[in-house]
Formats: C-alpha cells, structure tokens, sequence
C-alpha cells in the first residue's frame, strides 16, 4: 500500500485530493481483500480481528485474552477468526487436526512461540524446527515415559499429601481451591524439573516461582508485538527483569544437580534424566541453555494445564452429589486405608460402573 502513495507522490506531487484519494482507495482496497478475497475470508470473526492482530493482543494484554475468545466463539461457532490470519478452533475433531501426526503436520506459528525463549535457545515446545524437535522428543523420551514419570510417584504422593492436609486442615469454609492448586502442580513440577521443590503449598513467597509466573504471563506478548519487550513500564519490564533472575537460578540447579549426580545422591527427576540423556541419531546431549529452557516450559507446560484440569473434574464432580458418593465408594473400595496413598497402578485398574 505504501509503494502506491509513493508512486501517487512521485508521479503528481504533493497534491492532497490525489494523495487523500489514493490512500482512501487503498484502505478500501485492503478491506475488501481481508474480508473477501483473503485465504481465510470464509471463515466468520470480528470485523476488528479481520483487520488487525491487535484486536487479540488488545485482550492478551487486559488479561482477557481465554475469556474473549471463548464470547467469540459463542458469538461465531466452533472456527473463528480471532486475526487476519489466525483461526481459532473450540471443537473436538480439531485436536487431532492440529495436533495428530502426520506427513503434512500444522507448524506452530512463530509469533506467538518466539516469546517462549529466555535465553534465545529454543526448548521442544518452542521450537518450529522439525529436525531439532524430533532430537528433543528423543532425548526426552525416558524422562516422560510412563516408566520415566512413575519412577517420581512417591515423591509426587508426598506433595499431594500436602496439598490433601492444606484442604483438611484449612479453616475457612468453603475452601479457596484455585490458588492452592495452582500450588500443588508448581511444587510437582518444579520438583521434577529443577529438582527443586517450590514449596508454594506452604503459602510462603517463593522468588522463583513468582519470576516464573511473571514470566510466563508475559513472554507471549513479546513473541507476537516485540515492540512490547521494550516498554519501560508494568508487567512488561518486571518480566524482562525476571528473565536474567530465572536463566541464573535454573543455571545453578542445574550445577547443583550435577554435583549430587558426580556424589551418588542425585533423586529422580525430569532433570536428572534430561541431564543424562544421550541421543544416538545425533551423538548429542542437552547443552545447558537447552536444559534450562526445557525444565522452565515443564512448569509453565505442565503446571496451569493441569491445575485446569484438575480444578474442572473437582467443579463437575462437585454439581454430581451421586456421582460423587458412587466415587467416593469405588476409591473406598479399592483403597480401604485411609493412611495409604492411591497408587497408579491400581487406581488405573479401576472400572467405574457409574
Ligand atoms: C491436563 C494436563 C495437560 C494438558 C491439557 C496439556 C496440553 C498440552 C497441549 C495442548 C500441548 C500442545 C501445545 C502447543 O503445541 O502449543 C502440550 C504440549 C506440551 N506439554 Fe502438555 N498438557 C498437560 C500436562 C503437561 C505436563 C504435566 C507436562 C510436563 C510436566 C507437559 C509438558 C508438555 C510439553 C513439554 C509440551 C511440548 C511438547 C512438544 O511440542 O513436543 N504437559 N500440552
């Protein structure tokens, strides 16, 4: 569009009826081409989002971003338009779309994952590059095995009991549950990825997991308007301040790991197995920036996730009171001491005859 005001200018002069002609023609023209003649024209949205990626990032930075595309899709069904080149999809069929194997897989977008990156290196989630994604998943394929992860049950059985004696013990009625779950996944993944447990579940301030919190709410804003990285004030540089303060500490974990492992009292862990993974097919292992971005995208990847998650099931079980009762008597059934901790591999056996 600005090639044609310079050509107008070049070729007429300065004239202001010209120029003011030319560049209502032009924003006409643009208009008409994201809303009819674009590859995504068919699909229903906003006449702002069609126009402009700053329809969303204006909610990404009220911190609405979750809340206004589920309205939209309210509004516009289960595909819409949220920019004028992305689309958003709420319906089931899609996961497997997006997200299935296949030999024409969809490519994450690099505006949005470029953000994810602390040090410049990309972890297995931020990555786009096919090759050095299939060398991540390799080298952490032992680490999140179902073998891998149920090494790390009783250790994970221990912070659950917290989080079970935080709710026994808790005084107000009825109990806060978002926060302090939120809680008990920064202390599981936290354990298993810096071999640090946070210990949040104890309500006290812990640096790094307000550094990571900060960050993480954030860092996609910098992927997709990078102008933001640079903004002196708010969220914007508290989290550019936490960055150097996260890439240090995990840094020194991850040396202190080392260290236990060289003594023979390393525990398990995401860490430890990303530590001492090696990939045949490339004769490589994680360098150090590669670690510490991976084991901070566990606690963003593995904590809100699942918390959600867990926080639906309490929510849906909770409006079910049969269901509830019928629950309580199967895990009653099958896990009579009240002392013992469910385990997997018993609690997977179960069939629910509800
Ligand atoms: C109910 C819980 C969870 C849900 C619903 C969930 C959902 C997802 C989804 C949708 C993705 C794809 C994201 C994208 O490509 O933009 C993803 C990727 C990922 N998740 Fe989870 N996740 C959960 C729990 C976890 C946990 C507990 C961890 C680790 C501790 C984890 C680690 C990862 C990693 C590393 C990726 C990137 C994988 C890759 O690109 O190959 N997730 N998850």
């Amino acid at each position: 569009m600005l090639d044609r005001v310079v050509r107008t200018v070049l070729l007429h002069g300065l004239d202001p009826w010209v120029l003011a002609s030319t560049a209502l023609l032009n924003i006409v023209l643009f208009i008409l081409y994201r809303c009819y003649f674009h590859p995504l024209a068919k699909y229903p949205g906003p006449f702002l989002a069609k126009m402009s990626e700053n329809y969303m990032i204006y909610f990404a930075m009220c911190e609405r971003n979750t809340q206004a595309r589920h309205e939209l899709h309210q509004k516009f069904g289960p595909i819409v338009r949220v920019g004028p080149n992305e689309l958003s999809f709420c319906d089931e069929a899609s996961i497997k779309d997006i997200y299935g194997q296949s030999t024409n897989p969809c490519l994450k977008a690099p505006q949005f994952y470029r953000g994810f990156t602390m040090t410049g290196t990309d972890s297995v989630f931020s990555t786009r590059d096919r090759v050095l994604h299939a060398r991540m998943r390799r080298l952490l394929a032992n680490g999140l095995s179902q073998n891998g992860v149920l090494q790390f049950e009783a250790e994970i059985a221990l912070i659950v009991q917290r989080y079970l004696d935080r709710i026994q013990k808790s005084t107000s009625q009825p109990v806060e549950f978002h926060d302090l779950t939120h809680s008990l996944f920064v202390d599981i993944t936290s354990t298993l990825a810096f071999a640090q447990n946070f210990d949040t579940l104890s309500g006290k301030h812990n640096q790094g997991a307000a550094d990571i919190d900060l960050w993480f709410q954030v860092c996609p804003l910098f992927g997709l308007f990078p102008l933001s990285k640079y903004f002196p004030f708010g969220l914007f540089r508290a989290a550019q301040n936490a960055r150097p303060k996260i890439v240090e500490a995990t840094q020194s974990w991850i040396n202190q790991l080392r260290d236990r492992i060289q003594s023979g009292t390393a525990e398990n862990g995401l860490l430890r197995s990303m530590i001492q993974a090696r990939d045949t097919e490339t004769n490589t292992v994680f360098s150090d920036a590669e670690l510490s971005e991976n084991a901070v995208i566990f606690v963003l990847a593995g904590t809100g996730t699942s918390a959600t998650t867990l926080l639906y099931l309490i929510y849906e079980i909770g409006i079910r009171p049969e269901m509830q009762r019928h629950l309580e008597r199967e895990i009653r059934e099958a896990f009579p001491d009240r002392n013992v901790m469910p385990d997997y591999n018993t609690a997977m056996k179960l069939v629910s005859s509800f």
